[in-house]
């Protein structure tokens, strides 16, 4: 089932996420409809705030990728109470979008090399190391779980020129072909 996607200004977007236990109602289905919800608004990646709920769980897709990068070559994982242990290699700017803040895009600053914690949809325990696009849309969804926005991330200058966007996005003034809410 596609979910409605919660829009920049929503309070559910700002707050810092729960670790889950296996015993979550329905977290098949949940899962399920996370990925429909991505693929119908062509993302790459989903973390749950996004549709309404407070939990650490993202899941990503980074198929659209795979002509810039072989790395991400069947990189569709689900990552459950995920936890960034170390981060390394250098800073990169990337342009970045998200489902949650339509029509703006912008360069982010992230790190390079990531480790990280965290459970499949089985609830099994991973530990492993991300680099490049993998690590870059990892650490956009984790922040989603922090609370954290690409746009807060964006020079203070230009911050500054997207305030006007930004709050025209809390006032409803945008256009998107996929289902949405803004709470
Ligand atoms: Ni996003």
């Amino acid at each position: 089932m596609i979910r409605p996607v919660y829009i920049y200004g929503s309070s559910v977007l700002r707050k810092v996420a729960q670790n889950i236990s296996p015993d979550y109602p329905n977290i098949k289905e949940l899962i399920t409809d996370m990925f429909e919800t991505m693929y119908h608004s062509d993302g790459v990646g989903l973390a749950a705030p996004q549709i309404g709920l407070s939990i650490r769980l993202f899941v990503i897709d980074a198929t659209p990728f795979e002509e810039d990068d072989e790395d991400v070559k069947d990189f569709k994982k689900v990552f459950i109470n995920a936890k960034i242990i170390e981060r390394s290699g250098e800073r990169k700017l990337f342009n970045e979008g998200c489902l949650s803040i339509p029509n703006i895009r912008e360069d982010v600053e992230r790190d390079d090399v990531i480790r990280m914690q965290y459970l499949d949809e089985n609830f099994e325990p991973h530990e492993e190391e991300y680099s490049g696009i993998r690590a870059r849309i990892i650490q956009h969804e984790y922040d989603h779980l922090e609370g954290m926005l690409f746009t807060d991330k964006v020079s203070p200058i230009r911050r500054q020129l997207l305030r006007n966007k930004l709050a025209g996005i809390t006032k409803g003034r945008f256009s998107i072909d996929y289902k949405f809410r803004l709470a």
